[in-house]
């Protein structure tokens, strides 16, 4: 059987709650606010509800919350008042001390008992819910302690270091083959097919968290065959032509292998995610010969890559406010960036159409 207290000075209402609740509950009785404390600090958490006078000589009911409050108990025990009249202004003040109901007088069995059954319910819900999201809080704690000891030891690791400096030749081999095309086109064309180029190594930490996740085993073999994306790199372009046009000469040299292409440009994400992706083999010339490795390239314009930042800290933000608005509106802007990518193209084209016809080409 549950316990609850009943505190209440006038032993006539102390008398009537214990006889319309004993059947169902085991009811304690407190004729002020010092006895009250004291079968709290007894019972604690074994209490299931506290039915609480206001006004009582000595200690009364607000204080035996404050009190309550103190001892941490405001959240863990459902206190319901126990009341006559009282104010508006009273009635707020209890419930934002975190009293959970009132009990009016005169008393009606069935509605004591209704109130008194459904607030214990619902603090028992509540309570059940509020240790679960601290349970899965833990376990996640837990997860980003294994894995930074995972990555630590992956660090140390005499063949995992090799394999990354063999990941970071081929990021070196993608990038002087575009610098190279950039070069070209300059001198060739008078422009840069590519605005800039972000490179950069995935790390131990994210290795073992995909590994994981996947089901693989955590070792340089299964890095190799089951990662695709420890060397990235990501090519900005001004125009979606530039895209397709520099994707293309990339993969017509005869020394790269085009493993999978993913074009989110052409079928944009649900989220309005645009970017060329392209999963490479390259080959890397070392002192013990020649090897291929897998780079993950992403070509997207000025536009698409400013568009991913600010989403991207949306993925990784926890606890943001209304995200699901956040999310129609960064769609509607890629869909604006989209716009604006083709028509700044066109004038591009217009301007370029205009200089070829005063010979200014
Ligand atoms: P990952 O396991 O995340 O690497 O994705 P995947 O193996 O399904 O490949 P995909 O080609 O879809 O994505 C590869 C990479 O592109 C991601 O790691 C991100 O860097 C980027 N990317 C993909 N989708 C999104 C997106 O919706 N938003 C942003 N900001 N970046 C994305
Ligand atoms: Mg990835």
């Amino acid at each position: 059987m549950q316990r609850i207290l009943v505190v209440d000075d006038a032993e006539v209402n102390r008398e009537m709650l214990y006889h319309m609740l004993k059947g169902e509950y085991e009811v304690g009785t407190a004729e002020d606010g010092e006895q009250a404390l004291g079968r709290l600090q007894e019972y604690r958490e074994d209490m299931a509800a506290v039915l609480l006078d206001l006004h009582m000589p000595g200690m009364d009911g607000f204080a035996v919350i404050g009190e309550m409050e103190r001892m941490g108990l405001v959240h863990k025990i459902p206190i319901l008042i126990i009341s006559g009249e009282c104010s508006a202004e009273v009635e707020n003040r209890c419930f934002e001390l975190g009293v959970s109901d009132f009990i009016r007088k005169p008393f009606v069995g069935s509605i004591v008992k209704n109130r008194i059954r459904n607030t214990i319910e619902l603090f028992t819900c509540k309570n059940r819910l509020e240790q679960k999201v601290e349970e899965q809080r833990e376990a996640l704690e837990r997860k980003d302690r294994i894995i930074r000891i995972q990555a630590e030891k992956l660090r140390e690791a005499k063949a995992f270091n090799k394999l990354m400096l063999e990941y970071q030749s081929a990021i070196l081999e993608v990038e002087t083959r575009l610098k190279s095309l950039n070069a070209e086109f300059s001198q060739e064309y008078k422009r840069n097919p590519f605005e800039s180029i972000k490179s950069r190594l995935k790390s131990p930490e994210s290795i073992y968290e995909k590994l994981e996740r996947k089901g693989h085993p955590v070792t340089v073999e299964s890095i190799r065959e089951h990662l695709t994306d420890v060397a990235g790199v990501r090519v900005i372009c001004s125009f979606p032509d530039d895209i397709y046009r520099l994707a293309e000469l990339f993969i017509r040299q005869d020394d790269i292998i085009l493993l999978r292409k993913k074009d989110y440009i052409r079928n944009p994400k649900e989220n309005g995610y645009r970017s060329l992706h392209l999963i490479l083999s390259v080959p890397i010339f070392l002192s013990e010969g020649k090897k291929n490795m897998k780079v993950e390239m992403q070509f997207r314009t000025i536009a698409m890559d400013f568009w991913a930042s600010l989403e991207h800290k949306l993925k990784y933000k926890k606890d943001v406010d209304n995200a699901e608005a956040i999310v129609g509106k960064l769609r509607a802007c890629a869909d604006s960036i989209e716009n604006l990518d083709y028509q700044m193209q066109e004038i591009r084209n217009e301007i370029d159409r205009a200089k070829g016809r005063n010979g200014a080409g």
